[in-house]
């Protein structure tokens, strides 16, 4: 049974790497192994769990202080494997399962990984202009335009904000300049503590979270992003700000927030590059691949992520549909997700994904050498 079970998690993660699927992989669809292992109703999850959390030690290197502490995560990952299965069913498009976050409870990983905060002032300003619809590719990635950078990891903090932020300053920037550079991050966690209204938690701050559109508010007023290698993340906010004004590498022109009209959000990420935008995360903590279209998601925003592109139709390995969706890059690292990637399915503002968008253009600098 354990081999059985190691082979299947195994054989999803192939699955799930091979991220750009070619048409109609017969047998996938009902596949009784697939289903197996994300099915707990025939109590063989239960029986297995022991073996599959020794392979999730071992494959995500996890230590523990001591046994209780290895007791207490396999407690949280048993109720994590279970949890999996019910955002299978909920959401049978995409792959749910064992993650490297399967032995924290959802509020630790809420506390720890996320960081969007709440938006206080709901100010119109900055609204984008409607741009025309019509000839928009059916298919879009600005990964084929070289105008992303590598999937980066926030850590244990809740800055997702500021990944946010910079992937879609990096890509303005690739636009304005022609040159991809990976932005700081650090930055912003250390030295943007701009607040969108006057109440208490209204302001960025650091790994206890913050919000794009005043990060670009940040970036304006200072100046602009220093180069990811000139001032390195370190994960944590308890430095002061190293901020050096000569060595920005990117600056903002202006930025805008865009309605929830998919065809606008889809027309501004192919004239403005990548776009940061907000979403509810709670299907990505067990999520490994596919299209995530859950048949009820909040739309209460936790997690800032950026948004790189579409496409017209999705495979799932679990069942054939044809759904367009949304390609996300995350900042949990490559070893989640589809390298890093979350695909979401478009048309009806699932997990909150069109109510938070926003576009930045970056001014083309001339102090390069
Ligand atoms: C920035 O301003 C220019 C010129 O007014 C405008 O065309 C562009 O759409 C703006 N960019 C964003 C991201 O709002």
């Amino acid at each position: 049974m354990d081999h059985l079970f190691v082979s299947v998690l195994l054989l999803l993660c192939s699955v799930a790497a091979a991220s750009s699927f070619s048409g109609n992989a017969a047998g996938a669809d009902g596949d009784p192994l697939i289903l197996q292992v994300v099915d707990d109703e025939k109590g063989e999850l239960a029986l297995s769990a022991e073996a599959h959390f020794a392979s999730f030690v071992r494959r995500f290197g996890k230590t523990y202080a001591d046994e209780e502490e290895r007791a207490l995560r396999f407690k949280v990952f048993k109720a994590n494997l279970h949890r999996a299965a019910r955002y299978q069913r909920l959401d049978p498009t995409a792959i749910h399962g064992v993650t490297k976050f399967s032995d924290l409870s959802p509020a630790e990983f809420r506390r720890a990984y996320l960081g969007l905060r709440r938006p206080e002032a709901h100010k119109s300003t900055h609204e984008a202009p409607i741009l025309p619809t019509d000839d928009l590719p059916t298919d879009f990635d600005w990964r084929d335009y070289g105008a992303v950078t590598g999937v980066k990891n926030q850590g244990s903090c809740g800055s997702c904000w500021s990944f946010s932020t910079a992937g879609a300053l990096e890509g303005a920037n690739f636009l304005a300049t022609g040159k991809l550079e990976s932005l700081s991050e650090q930055q912003l966690v250390d030295c943007d503590h701009e607040c969108d209204s006057d109440e208490p938690d209204a302001c960025d701050q650091g790994c206890n979270g913050g919000l794009m559109t005043t990060a670009f508010q940040y970036l304006l007023k200072s100046g602009g992003l220093e180069r990811e290698e000139d001032y390195p993340y370190t994960g944590t906010d308890r430095g002061s700000c190293k901020f050096d004004k000569s060595k920005i590498a990117a600056s903002v022109q202006n930025f805008s927030v865009i309605s929830t009209n998919e065809d606008q959000i889809a027309a501004n990420l192919v004239k403005h590059g990548p776009l940061a935008i907000g979403i509810n995360s709670v299907f990505m903590q067990t999520y490994i691949g596919g299209v995530s279209c859950p048949y009820i998601c909040g739309r209460h925003l936790d997690h800032g992520v950026l948004l790189v592109g579409y496409g017209s139709a999705g495979y799932s390995p679990i069942r054939l549909k044809d759904k367009p969706f949304w390609i996300i890059k995350n900042s949990w690292g490559e070893n989640w997700g589809e390298h890093g990637y979350y695909k979401i399915c478009r048309g009806r503002n699932i997990c909150g994904v069109d109510s938070m968008v926003s576009s930045v253009s970056a001014i083309h600098t001339q102090q390069d050498q």
